[in-house]
C-alpha cells in the first residue's frame, strides 16, 4: 500500500467471511431450486458476483445487464436507465439480482420492476453493502452483506470514476483524492 491508496474500511478477510455467510444462506434457501439465476448489475458487481457465484454449493447460471444514472448537471444523479440487457429469458427462473451497494434504492427499485414484468419463477436480491442512511427509493434487501454509513467507498468492483475498481479491500478515499 502507498499513502494514496484508499483506507482500509472492510479488510479483504472481513470481505471474504461476509461473502461466505451470504453464499450459505442463498445455497440453504435455493437447495430445492432446479437452478438459480445470478443476474449482476454491471459494472460494479462483478467482482463480488464472481466469488459468490463460487462459493454457492447449488446449480447456478450466470448472465449480466448494466445500468447507469442519466447524468445531469443539477442533481447529483439522475434516472436510471438500461445500457445492456440479459441475454437469457428470466421466465420460469428464480432470479437472483446481486448488486455491489444500495445507495439511494433508485437502480435495485428499477432493476427489481424491469425484472418482475418477465415472469421469473422468484425474484430476490443480494447486496453486498448498503447506505441505509442515503436511501430515497424504499427496497427490500433479501440478503445483505454489510451494512455502511453514508461514506463513498471504492475497491471490490465499486469505483470512484473508474478507479479503485480493482483494489483487493473496499476502501474509503483519504488524502488529496477526497473531496
Ligand atoms: P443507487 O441507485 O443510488 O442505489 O446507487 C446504486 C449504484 O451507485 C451502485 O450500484 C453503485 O454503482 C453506485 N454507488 C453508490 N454508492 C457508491 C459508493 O459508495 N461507491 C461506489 N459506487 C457507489
Ligand atoms: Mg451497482
Amino acid at each position: 500500500m502507498t499513502p494514496e491508496d484508499p483506507k482500509v474500511f472492510i479488510s479483504e478477510e472481513a470481505i471474504r467471511r461476509c461473502v461466505r455467510k451470504l453464499a450459505r444462506r442463498i445455497s440453504k434457501d435455493y437447495a430445492e431450486a432446479e437452478n438459480l439465476h445470478l443476474v449482476g448489475a454491471l459494472r460494479g458487481s462483478f467482482i463480488f458476483l464472481a466469488d459468490l457465484s463460487r462459493a454457492l454449493t447449488i446449480p447456478r447460471s450466470v448472465d449480466f445487464l448494466a445500468v447507469a444514472s442519466y447524468e445531469t448537471n443539477v442533481a447529483p444523479k439522475g434516472p436510471v436507465r438500461l445500457i445492456t440487457d440479459l441475454r437469457t429469458d428470466i421466465a420460469g427462473k428464480d432470479v437472483l439480482v446481486v448488486e455491489d451497494i444500495v445507495d439511494t434504492g433508485d437502480t435495485l427499485d428499477y432493476l427489481m420492476s424491469l425484472l418482475a414484468v418477465r415472469g421469473p419463477a422468484s425474484l430476490k436480491c443480494c447486496a453486498l453493502l448498503s447506505k441505509p442512511a442515503c436511501r430515497k427509493t424504499s427496497v427490500r434487501i433479501d440478503y445483505l452483506g454489510l451494512e455502511i454509513p453514508d461514506v463513498w467507498v471504492v475497491g471490490y468492483g465499486l469505483d470512484d470514476k473508474e478507479r479503485y475498481r480493482a483494489l483487493p479491500y473496499i476502501g474509503i478515499r483519504s488524502g488529496k483524492d477526497a473531496d
